[in-house]
């Protein structure tokens, strides 16, 4: 981010170079949400957005629709929210659509995701009934757990990107705007290859129907090619490559991964940097969960399994730097466990076993035991990275940059340009965020060095 350092006498300030006025778009009209997989996290979502507009819920979690940004120094006693602050889309300017593998509307979907209670589902049925899936693109062979039965046909997998596009074509005749959003089953792991470097192999490899391009990759070609923004809230590498990278520059279409962060990662990068701006070191940390939703029925899978534990295992080391501090994290016992456990569905479960110790050696334990919602969690994550694309694609500054880590606050694994680590601190993506926010509207970044004020 561009900032410059204006130093006078004992006063410490950092400015962004922007003037004070904005540049970026105003959000008029229609945005248009195209969410792949309407199941548990997209219903709660669509279902959640229309509780708020009709006044029957606070949208709580999401930090675009509560959260307050600070302005200036403390003493100016100014903290608008952020939707008052940046010109985001109303939550009432929403148009929902998408794509899954059965042809359940999205009431039906919901009613079988079994987040929401059937008296607020029955209340909102009209409205829910309505939206319909398109058929999607699906092939077991990269989720070996379903089966679809609402799939598209075509030729090779350029015939089936194609079809996507006429999708989004047909949907962008009816909205202003559009957002992609992958909110559907975790795909089998896979690493890029020689197929994901450059456009010109990678639809070569569409026209050769190469195995190293699963459906999330079809979607995403689709979605950037036609300028359209792209979140992937599961683990896979889907934006995670050059191609697709170059893309989203190409076509100024803002990406964004991987991985809602909702349950025990976001719990994990709490206290990690807690006990790392302590000093205290940390011998083991095991993480178990059980899960009895669709989603741990997929994970339940060792292939996508692996997609999902990968993604959960970058945090700790990124965070406790063991490279710096050898003496307190070299030797972490890291292990991450995911069970399938129907009888619980959506009401997952995680417990943390972490072995710390202190001053002198002294061995001590903290257990987490999180009892949580994961679709209750991850819908107001989902919410807000629609809604920050869309922004970033309106801020000239940043609808070109392909990779918006700025975003990485909500994400398990996110993703940076080459070279850099991926900042999981919560607290550091925070500020990073609401930085950048600050930077494109023009106003001063706040750095909390605070000497001003004893001017
Ligand atoms: N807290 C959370 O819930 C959380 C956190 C992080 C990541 N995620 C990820 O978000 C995704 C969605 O989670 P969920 O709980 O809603 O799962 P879910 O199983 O309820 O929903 C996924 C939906 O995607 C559909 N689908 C599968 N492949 C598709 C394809 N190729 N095209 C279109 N639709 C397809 C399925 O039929 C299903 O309806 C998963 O990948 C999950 O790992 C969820």
């Amino acid at each position: 981010m561009a900032t410059k350092k204006v130093v006078t006498k004992k006063k410490v300030v950092t400015k962004s170079k922007r003037p004070a006025s904005t540049k970026v778009k105003p959000a008029k009209g229609k945005l248009g949400v195209m969410v792949v997989g309407l199941g548990a996290v997209a219903t709660t979502m669509i279902a959640g957005v229309e509780a708020i507009r009709r006044g029957l819920a606070k949208p709580i979690g999401s930090l675009t629709q509560m959260g307050t940004i600070r302005l200036g120094k403390r003493t100016d006693n100014k903290s608008p929210l952020i939707k008052d602050f940046v010109p985001l889309a109303d939550l009432n300017d929403l148009v929902f659509t998408g794509w899954d593998i059965f042809k359940d509307n999205v009431y039906e979907a919901a009613v079988h995701a079994a987040v929401l209670d059937k008296d607020t589902l029955t209340q909102l049925k009209p409205y829910l009934e309505k939206i319909k899936p398109m058929p999607a693109v699906f092939d077991q062979y990269y989720v070996k757990r379903l089966n679809g039965t609402y799939v598209k046909k075509g030729k090779n997998k350029r015939d089936l990107a194609n079809q996507i596009i006429a999708d989004i074509k047909a949907f962008k005749k009816t909205v202003d705007r559009v957002v992609m959003i992958w909110c559907a089953s975790t795909e089998i792991y896979l690493e890029p290859t020689a197929v994901h470097q450059t456009i010109e192999s990678f639809e070569k490899g569409l026209e050769n129907d190469d195995i190293g391009i699963p459906p999330s990759q079809i979607y995403a070609y689709a979605a950037l090619t036609q300028g359209v923004p792209f979140a992937n809230g599961a683990p896979m590498v889907t934006v995670d490559c050059p191609v697709m990278v170059e893309l989203s520059k190409k076509h100024s279409a803002p990406i964004c991964g991987k991985d809602f962060k909702t349950g025990q990662t976001f719990m994990k990068t709490v206290l990690a940097p807690g006990l790392k701006a302590r000093m205290l070191g940390v011998k083991g940390w095991f993480s178990f969960n059980m899960l009895g939703n669709r989603d741990g029925e997929v994970l339940d899978d060792p292939q996508s399994f692996r997609s999902k534990e990968v993604s959960k295992m970058g945090s700790l080391d990124y965070i406790f730097q063991p490279e710096l501090y050898p003496d307190l994290y070299k030797d972490i016992y890291h292990k991450v466990r995911i069970n399938y456990y129907p009888p619980r569905g959506d009401d997952k479960e995680a417990w943390d076993n972490i072995d710390i110790f202190g001053w002198m050696n002294y061995p001590m334990q903290i257990k987490v035991n999180f009892q949580c919602k994961d679709s209750i969690l991850a819908a107001p994550v989902a919410l807000d990275l629609v809604l920050f694309l869309d922004l970033a694609q309106r801020t000239p500054e940043l609808r070109s940059l392909g990779i918006q880590e700025w975003l990485s606050f909500y994400l398990k694994s996110p993703q940076t340009p080459d070279g850099l680590y991926p900042e999981h601190d919560l607290f550091i993506q925070s500020m990073k965020l609401k930085n950048t926010l600050r930077h494109i509207m023009g106003e001063e970044l706040i750095t909390h060095l605070g000497l001003e004020y004893y001017d």
